[in-house]
């Protein structure tokens, strides 16, 4: 979300970009509030620029997204030498905040919500790019006790299908084979009588587009029509990410995730029942308030029954205006630093081994480019969302090819590209 939101500021500002703020005229820090470390290093990356700013009095600094949105005008006051302030709503009005600094010589702060049109503007997409997102949501309707997301986006705005269409094709028109939906909870989208199942159907129906992502759902509302549009619909990708956070009942209760541990896991049956090969990450958060050692253990169980592709763990952190941050029974760091590390130790043998299963297996990659760290190498992603690596010298970039799997690690896969049914390999 945040990067779809930076991207949306580059565009909207049109300027050439530079990754040195010693060039630049313009320095916008766009900000995540999720963690109390995102909210730290906001706060450091705007004091590193001091200095410069000294230096370069004429360069305009703002700062953007959801700390913008938490602190608003105490950031002006902490900061002398910070310009502007925006938030998550009101990106759209950085240009004119922008020559307002410069011609009215004052600080400026906007962060209201009630700005109408949030989805106006379309992000900067790099050329070349194969994949891209697509925003369908803003904001969120759910109460989790511990997430200050409702806080700095707003409540829950979906886009019509029209603008999810337009700025879908227009991506693909410029080479983008395929698409991420993204929404806080992207699964609670609906509009007028369509709910997300429909939507995916709608967009399959987009020529010249490959693949369909989304991320990331919310558990409840996992319905049939949305596992029916998955297993019916090819260009789906066999992929959920669906964040159960706790494995212990007593915990999912405090923390207002309105599901059961056996609920979560049923959900989790249905879809396997229809979709086999589907691929389940989770997000968890450890240590949060009262959480004790056998809550703990039941995450672990939790962990080792399902058997998720992948997770992503946090340790509980305490948000300004969340109900969890009144809680008490604190958990101290030390347990939940422990917790954690267990956590993400057992589950880096479940991804190693889930990965190691694909060995063998031909699996359809859809190709994003080089190799980071080495050119004679192609990268790709399976409909699993798993990233496999081949050694490769074609340009196949934005294409789907099989590719047979010959190794499996903990972040990544190894193969061999398949062409028409003959292995060859593209040794450089
Ligand atoms: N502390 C720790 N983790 C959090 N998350 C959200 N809020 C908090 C918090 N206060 C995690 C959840 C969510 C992911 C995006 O971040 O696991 O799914």
């Amino acid at each position: 979300m945040n990067e779809y939101d930076s991207d949306k500021i580059r565009s909207l500002l049109g300027m050439e970009l530079t990754n040195d703020p010693k060039k630049a005229d313009v320095v916008i820090i766009n900000t995540c509030a999720i963690r109390e470390k995102a909210d730290q290093k906001a706060f450091s990356s705007l004091g590193r620029l001091k200095h410069l700013k000294f230096r370069k009095p004429n360069m305009i600094l703002g700062v953007g997204g959801c700390v913008a949105q938490l602190y608003g005008e105490r950031l002006l006051e902490n900061f002398p030498h910070l310009d502007i302030v925006f938030g998550t709503r009101t990106i759209t009005l950085l240009p004119e905040l922008i020559s307002r600094v410069e011609r009215e010589k004052r600080r400026m702060v906007e962060t209201s919500f009630d700005v109408e049109e949030v989805f106006e503007f379309e992000p900067y997409h790099e050329e070349g790019k194969v994949t891209a997102f697509v925003s369908v949501q803003q904001g969120c309707n759910k109460m989790c006790s511990y997430c200050i997301v409702p806080l700095v986006r707003g409540q829950e705005t979906n886009r019509s299908v029209e603008d999810i269409l337009r700025e879908t094709q227009k991506l693909v028109q410029k080479g983008v084979s395929e698409i991420t939906l993204i929404g806080q909870t992207v699964n609670s989208w609906k509009m007028g009588g369509y709910k997300f199942g429909d939507l995916l159907k709608i967009m399959a129906e987009i020529e010249g587009l490959f693949r369909i992502r989304f991320t990331t759902s919310y558990p409840r509302d996992v319905t049939k029509k949305l596992i029916d549009a998955i297993r019916e619909v090819p260009k789906v990708c066999h992929h959920i990410h669906l964040p159960v956070q706790s494995g212990s009942n007593r915990i999912l209760t405090k923390m207002g995730r309105t599901y059961t541990r056996e609920w979560y896991i049923d959900i989790l049956k249905r879809i396997r029942d229809a979709i086999p090969d589907m691929a389940i990450t989770t997000d968890i958060i450890v240590g949060f308030p009262g959480e004790t050692e056998e809550d703990f253990n039941d995450t672990m169980r939790l962990l080792k029954e399902v058997e998720f592709d992948g997770t992503f763990s946090f340790k509980f952190s305490p948000r300004p205006g969340t109900p969890a941050v009144e809680f008490i029974d604190i958990v101290y760091d030390e347990i939940a630093s422990r917790r954690l590390m267990e956590l993400q130790a057992f589950q880096s043998e479940i991804t190693v081994k889930k990965n190691q299963s694909r060995v063998g297996q031909i699996e359809e990659v859809l190709i994003e480019g080089e190799s980071k760290n080495d050119p004679s190498w192609v990268t790709g992603r399976t409909s699993h969302n798993r990233v496999v690596n081949f050694l490769g010298m074609i340009d196949i970039r934005g294409k789907l090819e099989r590719v047979i799997i010959t190794e499996g690690f903990q972040n990544s896969l190894r193969g061999r590209l398949l062409e028409n049914n003959l292995e060859v390999s593209h040794v450089s």
